[in-house]
């Protein structure tokens, strides 16, 4: 069984990327290795271009992103942690499956959409960084994806856009399965709960970034928005405590039964401090290991080449087969 994930450099990590991302890669890394597959975790810093960015933010963020990476748990001698920019194959395949997608597929992801909405001048990336991503899964053969919900139609875009280069060209990917935690696959902002927390999307106060200090997550957790009522209760009608039950369950693994049991009658003041509390917990070893691991400069240069010559010699079969298909003359 093969891993594939993909995450962003640019934009602070936060509590949403620990849920959604970083906590699956972790136990999906160990699934892929009981079943002797492969595991890639690409940094994938050339979706980070799609949108104005700073050019030596992006360089700094990259190397923070691998050894955040490394601080939650991902190993870098069993998989494979790499930057996207690293292995060209990705940028070729991006070309290449870009003509076997369609621009009404792309019209309707909703991401673009918001994103778009947000930027002053949209970019033809931001357009197609869609088929940037499904390039991204389909040159490993991917079995599995582990992300977020909010990327689930982008991998069915890439399901179908792997169908129609098989059946016009030939069987040449598999067709790969998002992976979804069942708790904590959207995180709401603090203060908007109604938004999932973000650092383009989401409001300052109410995103607790993996980095932040305890007094930070503490104040930020105090003035979260809360209901009305007082029972703590994951309920349809109660948004910011039900993201507060979840952000508990992800932080401690414990099942949201056993939180509202936990708290019954004790009022939000309580809670609150107490999911501060575990999340703090959950974060500081991360902080730390994140530290050691960033202070080593040369160390990560050396981490960051290996990964992509793994990625590289993983990859180019893949990359090989596309091109010979659709018809180019091959030099042998
Ligand atoms: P990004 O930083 O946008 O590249 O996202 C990295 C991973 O974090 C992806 O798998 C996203 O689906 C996931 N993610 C981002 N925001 C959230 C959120 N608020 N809740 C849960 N998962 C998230
Ligand atoms: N688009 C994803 C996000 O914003 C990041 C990503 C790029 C990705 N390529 C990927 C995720 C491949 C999974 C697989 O979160």
């Amino acid at each position: 069984m093969n891993v594939f994930s993909g995450i962003q450099p640019t934009g602070a990590k936060h509590l949403g990327n620990y849920a959604g991302g970083f906590r699956q890669y972790v136990a999906t890394q160990d699934e892929a290795a009981t079943e002797a597959g492969e595991a890639f975790f690409c940094i994938v810093d050339l979706h980070s271009v799609s949108v104005e960015h700073d050019p030596v933010d992006l360089r700094e963020r990259t190397l923070d992103l691998f050894a955040m990476l490394v601080a939650t748990g991902l190993d870098p001698e069993r998989s494979a942690i790499f930057a996207q920019s690293h292995v060209t194959a990705h940028a070729e395949a991006n070309w290449l499956l870009s003509n076997v997608t369609s621009f009404g597929e792309l019209r309707r992801m909703t991401q673009f959409k918001d994103k778009a909405d947000a930027q002053e001048f949209v970019s033809a990336g931001l357009f197609t960084y869609p088929v940037l991503m499904a390039g991204d899964i389909l040159l490993y053969q991917t079995d599995v994806v582990p992300v977020g919900v909010d990327q689930r139609q982008h991998v069915e875009l890439t399901r179908n856009v792997a169908e129609r280069f098989n059946s016009r060209y030939g069987q040449t990917f598999k067709l790969p399965r998002g992976v979804y935690p069942e708790i904590g696959a959207k995180i709401m902002d603090l203060q908007e709960p109604e938004k999932k927390m973000s650092t383009t999307g989401g409001t300052e106060a109410g995103t607790v970034y993996i980095l932040d200090s305890a007094e930070e997550i503490q104040r930020k957790f105090k003035t979260a928005v809360t209901d009305s009522g007082r029972e703590v209760l994951h309920a349809e009608d109660k948004p910011g405590v039900s993201n507060l039950i979840e952000i508990m369950t992800v932080a401690t693994g414990e099942s949201i039964e056993a939180v509202q049991s936990r708290y019954d009658g004790q009022g939000y003041g309580t809670f609150k401090s107490e999911v501060a509390q575990a999340v703090i917990e959950l974060l500081q070893p991360f902080q730390q290991r994140f530290h050691e691991i960033r202070d080593d400069a040369g160390e990560l240069h050396r981490l960051l080449a290996a990964g992509a010559e793994k990625a590289r010699a993983a990859s180019q079969p893949t990359l090989d087969a596309m091109y010979e298909r659709m018809g180019f003359v091959r030099l042998s």
